[in-house]
């Protein structure tokens, strides 16, 4: 396999000031991207500014020989986000949205200022940046976008209700980015990494930290992003140097007379086939949706875009 290289390609990475996004940034520059190290420099918990954040980064990869310029707009204001890309370098192929804060806190202390940030930052930010970049992949058929999920939003979890929610919406944003993309070589993907930060320092123990190193997500982003992947619309679970693809899995379903209906009582008696997963299969669009319901219907159920 020849080396994977993204020499010409302009690669846009939100958040790149720390932790992941940081790794990400030096990894795509030692293989000849030019890079916009994208960093607001604010606190983990949202708030605060500090241009240095990104500059850092920008001088490591400048001393170790490589082409990158920073960038401390918040992902809020996407759109200055890629015109530095295109300002400095001419062109963008790359966006991994991966800038993001955490705001933990139990459902029902949860603060509009909590939910709102949340989503301002993960959800809106992602959109900013790639409703930006889209139209220059699109005409240029060549891009490649990475959304940074969680298994927060897969699974849920304790105190993090706005963090999850919106870390679920950036992949169902992605998946239907996939498919609008997908015609013009644009093809976009979903992480739930697992990594040492400062997001995760003050709840996972020293030792476990020591091997979630960020080096260990890096493959993956940088795979997704280069010419030589052609997946799209995949969302995939990366931490210490395991990876595996996550997709949907439906039970076989529970079929009842269409014309006559059924009963909450009858449902309650079956309840137990559709906990038990017997006759699954994995439906990845909504036309496998669709057409289970349809063909028990006998109707042809397709959506028509209007
Ligand atoms: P980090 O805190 O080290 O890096 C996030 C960066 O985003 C920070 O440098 C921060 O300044 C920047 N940022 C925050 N708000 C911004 C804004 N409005 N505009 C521009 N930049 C902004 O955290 P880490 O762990 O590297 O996180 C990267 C991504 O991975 C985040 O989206 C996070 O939610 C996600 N993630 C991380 C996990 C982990 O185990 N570390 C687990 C699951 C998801």
């Amino acid at each position: 396999m020849s080396e994977i290289r993204f020499d010409g390609r302009v690669v846009v990475i939100t958040g790149a000031g720390n932790g992941l996004g940081r790794t990400y940034a030096r990894a795509f520059a030692e293989r000849g991207a030019k890079v916009v190290v994208n960093d607001l420099g604010g606190l983990a918990k949202g708030g605060g500014q500090d241009p240095s954040v990104a500059q850092a980064v920008v001088d490591q990869i400048t001393a170790a020989g490589g082409e990158a310029v920073a960038n401390a707009d918040s992902v809020e204001d996407g759109a200055k986000i890629v015109q530095c890309a295109l300002d400095h370098f001419g062109r963008i192929d790359v966006v991994i949205n991966n800038a993001g804060v955490l705001r933990d806190s139990v459902f029902h202390k949860m603060t509009d200022e909590d939910w709102d940030l949340l989503n301002r930052v993960h959800l809106q930010g992602a959109f900013r940046v790639t409703r930006a970049a889209w139209p220059h992949l699109r005409a240029q058929g060549f891009g490649r976008v990475v959304m940074t999920a969680s298994g927060a939003g897969v699974y849920g979890n304790f105190g993090q209700a706005n963090y999850a929610a919106a870390k679920l919406g950036l992949f169902g944003f992605a998946q239907t980015l996939a498919i609008e993309g997908r015609s013009r070589n644009v093809l976009v993907n979903t992480i739930a990494p697992v990594a040492a930060s400062r997001l995760t320092e003050t709840v996972l123990p020293k030792e476990v930290l020591e091997v979630l190193k960020p080096e260990l997500v890096a493959p993956l982003v940088l795979l997704l992003s280069s010419e030589t992947n052609s997946s799209t619309g995949q969302l995939f679970e990366v931490g210490g140097g395991c990876i595996a693809r996550l997709r949907w899995q439906r039970s076989g379903a529970l079929t009842y007379e269409t014309g006559r209906g059924f009963t909450p009582e009858q449902l309650a008696s079956d309840w137990a086939k559709l906990q038990s997963f017997a006759g699954a299969d994995n439906p990845a669009t909504v036309a496998d949706s669709f057409a289970l319901i349809g063909r028990h219907a006998g109707v042809n159920l397709q959506l028509t875009p209007q």
